[in-house]
């Protein structure tokens, strides 16, 4: 029995010696922590239950039977964040590079299967070379029977992934399918084609960071949700994340203690906006001075910044939060930004988490830019995710809400449950200026005329009242109890249920 239980001893500490010193030293030197490591990190102490860690590669080719490290590669299994259960995978470099053999893939299918199984999310933890190069197609099924797995978990489960190392060919598409990707700065990068291929083919001559480092993919392609700047400091932000975020798509987002009065009163806003409708203001103030202790986890803070998504708590429950940025290209949509918003509210319907909009916009940005890009294509993104989400909808108009934009920014007529507007709101089909431009056209070479016009046309429509009177605006606010409002709002959607029409499912616009 005693020599036994040694060998198990003997196994395990083995397999968790991963690819040995040299190579872990080696990804130390790099500011990389291990496989095991980063779960250690992630997930509460001691709270780690790992499957198949003697798990081994079958491949026979290349003299690969004399190399059959145990765990192949990957580290599985599940744990829990504060509590609450979640399944892991942690691709280990120091062995055969994180690459992807079958079982490797094997294992990380076996997990994902038990999160769908059990309900509860996947935390996927990429550092790979890709496809195990000796395995060839058998690798490749390993990596299609993943991404089949993700494709039925979308929705289901929430997935996030973190990528801590490359992650380069198809590889890319299984992060590519799950709700959320953060990346580390300088240590991880993310392409279908390396520099090589593009050199060749191209003739680009682009290193691995300008390609699909961290900064790319956050701020230029919004392939990523979010960088940090180190492993440490991503393991913590995503436990955070994760806190906000239901097991899965039939539960309800964890309720936290709060300790902020829900009818705080925030006398500061009432001066938010200023009197000039030209200058613009910081809609994250707003975000954070309505939010529990000011606690906003904000995601793609890089991309497409005229508009603000992310996740807050009112009353301990988690509210997503879609808001136009009037620092930002004075808070107009366009393309990115409307892909950008219309991603996240389709998350929220997704799992049930409820959307508040705060709305300041003067409209879609125009140009053959815009046009060319297919503007109408991916501004209907975003009116479609907000019509088809039957989650509670609070929305807050701050000021400009004009045209198109208008109706989008979950109006009441895409079914928002409670509108909310400041007086110093006004929702017209345009600007006062570009109103009269067009309807005294005859009169352009009058300026007094035209200012007399402009005035005319501010008192009657630069208000929240036309809409109030119709009923698309359900209460004209004040600005410094916007917090006590929504907190309500929302506490009296707790019971909401809607649904659309049945159908196999929707044709968004993609
Ligand atoms: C087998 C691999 C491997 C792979 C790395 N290794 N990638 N083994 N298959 N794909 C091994 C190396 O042999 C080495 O073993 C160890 O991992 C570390 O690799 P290094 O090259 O020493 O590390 P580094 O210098 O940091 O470079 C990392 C790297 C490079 C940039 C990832 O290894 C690399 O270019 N690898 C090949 C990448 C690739 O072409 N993959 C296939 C992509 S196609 P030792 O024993 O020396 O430690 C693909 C398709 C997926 O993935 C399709 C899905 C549908």
């Amino acid at each position: 029995m005693k020599d036994i239980l040694e060998e198990l001893e003997g196994r395990r500490t083995a397999a968790r010696a991963g690819g040995g010193e040299r190579r872990v030293q080696a990804q130390h030197a790099k500011g990389k922590l291990t496989a095991r490591e980063r779960i250690e990190l992630l997930l509460d102490e001691g709270s780690f239950e790992e499957f198949d860690m003697f798990v081994a590669h079958r491949c026979t080719d290349f003299g690969m039977e004399k190399d059959r490290p145990a765990g192949d590669g990957v580290v599985t299994g599940w744990g829990t964040i504060n509590g609450r259960q979640v399944y892991v995978f942690s691709q280990d470099f120091t062995v055969m590079g994180g690459s992807v053999s079958e079982t490797h893939g094997a294992k990380i299918c076996k997990i994902m299967d038990m999160a769908m199984q059990n309900g509860a999310p996947v935390i996927g933890i990429n550092d790979s070379g890709g496809a195990r190069i000796q395995e060839g197609v058998a690798s490749l099924a390993a990596y299609g029977e993943v991404f089949q797995r993700n494709i039925e978990a979308s929705g289901v489960v929430p997935q996030i992934s973190l990528i801590m190392g490359p992650c380069a060919g198809g590889a890319v598409y299984s992060p590519a399918m799950t709700d959320f990707i953060f990346m580390v700065k300088d240590s991880s990068y993310m392409f279908v084609t390396g520099p090589d291929v593009v050199k060749t083919v191209t003739n680009e001559v682009v290193t691995a960071e300008e390609l699909g480092g961290a900064s790319t993919h956050t701020r230029k392609s919004s392939v990523a949700d979010g960088a940090f700047e180190n492993d440490v400091e991503a393991l913590a932000e995503i436990r955070r994340l994760f806190d906000f975020l239901p097991l899965n798509n039939r539960q309800k987002a964890p309720v936290r203690p709060f300790f902020d009065d829900p009818a705080r009163i925030e006398s500061s806003l009432d001066t938010l906006v200023p009197d000039n409708p030209n200058q613009p203001y910081d809609m994250k103030e707003l975000i954070t001075k309505i939010a529990d202790e000011g606690d906003f986890f904000e995601v793609q803070k890089d991309y497409a910044a005229n508009i603000i998504i992310g996740f807050i708590r009112l009353e301990g429950q988690t509210v997503g939060v879609v808001a136009n940025q009037p620092m930002v290209l004075a808070g107009c949509l366009d393309i990115d930004a409307s892909r950008k918003a219309a991603r996240f509210v389709r998350f929220c319907d997704a799992f049930e988490i409820p959307i508040l909009t705060f709305v300041d916009v003067p409209g879609f940005l125009p140009g053959t830019g815009q046009e060319y890009g297919g503007v109408i294509k991916h501004g209907a993104k975003l009116l479609f995710a907000y019509g088809e989400a039957t989650v509670p909808k609070v929305t807050v108009l701050t000021r400009k809400t004009y045209g198109g934009a208008y109706v989008v920014m979950a109006s009441k007529h895409l079914k928002a449950d409670f509108n909310y507007a400041w007086p110093t709101a006004e929702v017209a089909v345009m600007g006062a200026k570009g109103a009269v431009e067009i309807l005294y056209r005859s009169e352009l070479g009058e300026p007094e005329k035209i200012a007399a016009r402009v005035k005319d046309y501010e008192d009657r429509f630069a208000n929240p009242f036309v809409a109030a009177e119709k009923g698309f605006i359900d209460e004209v606010i004040m600005p410094h109890s916007t917090r006590r409002r929504v907190a309500r709002a929302f506490a009296a959607l707790r019971g909401k249920k809607a649904a659309m029409p049945w159908k196999k499912h929707d044709n968004i616009p993609l």
